[in-house]
């Protein structure tokens, strides 16, 4: 089973994923660490984020093992991710690495902006995670201040709002739900009420009803 998370910058998607994946027993992606470990490549070597050419390059030679450092969650490197994830061949670069890891055995949890869209569109379960701007930049800033940096939430929100449009008016594979994706707004939910949701989710499709 394929279940395929996707949403806008600090939906809670990454965390649903994980849960997910922990309850149903699966592999969990969270395909924003690829761009996010593109986008450090090229900062760590102090090439130009317009460098298409060598961002092509470091997708290429991405280390799957290096995909745990804490590094790749700030803010800059995912602001940096936004704008190297709009080259097309950057992602097409990417598919193959996703695709495999969602077939092999006994199932996955993939999250990103176009898991349902491109990467997995025959994926058993599509959620697209909504919260409004305001909210995510709330727990964004609180997650931030947990890690010991300094954070600003109206700073905060404006990169949000900067990555959302970004991420939406992008010509190849733009944030957006899939057709047959289920809306999950966890605007008013904690974690606990936004996994339970995702899990409802899950149970209605597999058991066979088209509405939840
Ligand atoms: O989910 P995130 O904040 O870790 O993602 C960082 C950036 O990577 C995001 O702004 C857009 C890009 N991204 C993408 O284009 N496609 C994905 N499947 C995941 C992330």
């Amino acid at each position: 089973m394929i279940i395929a998370i996707d949403g806008p910058a600090a939906s809670g998607k990454g965390t649903l994923g994980k849960r997910l994946a922990a309850h149903y027993h699966f592999r969990h992606l969270d395909t924003g660490v690829i761009y996010r470990a593109v986008a450090k490549a090229l900062l760590d070597a102090r090439i130009d984020l317009g460098d298409e050419a060598a961002a092509v390059a470091a997708a290429m030679e991405l280390d799957p093992e290096k995909f745990g450092d804490p590094v790749l969650k700030t803010q800059a490197v995912g602001d940096a991710a936004s704008v190297v994830s709009a080259y097309p061949k950057v992602r097409e670069a990417l598919v193959t690495f996703q695709r495999q890891f969602a077939a092999e055995p006994p199932g996955a949890v993939l999250d990103g902006r176009d898991i349902g869209t491109v990467i997995c569109p025959d994926a058993d379960v599509k959620i697209f995670v909504v919260a409004a701007p305001e909210v995510r930049a709330r727990r964004r800033t609180l997650e931030a201040k947990a890690r010991g940096e300094v954070a600003d939430e109206a700073l905060v929100l404006a990169d949000i709002l900067r990555r959302d449009d970004r991420d939406k008016n992008r010509a190849v594979a733009p944030l957006k739900p899939a057709p047959d994706a289920h809306l999950l707004d966890n605007s008013h939910l904690d974690i606990e009420g936004g996994v339970r949701a995702a899990i409802a989710i899950v149970e209605a499709v597999r058991a066979g009803r088209q509405r939840v």
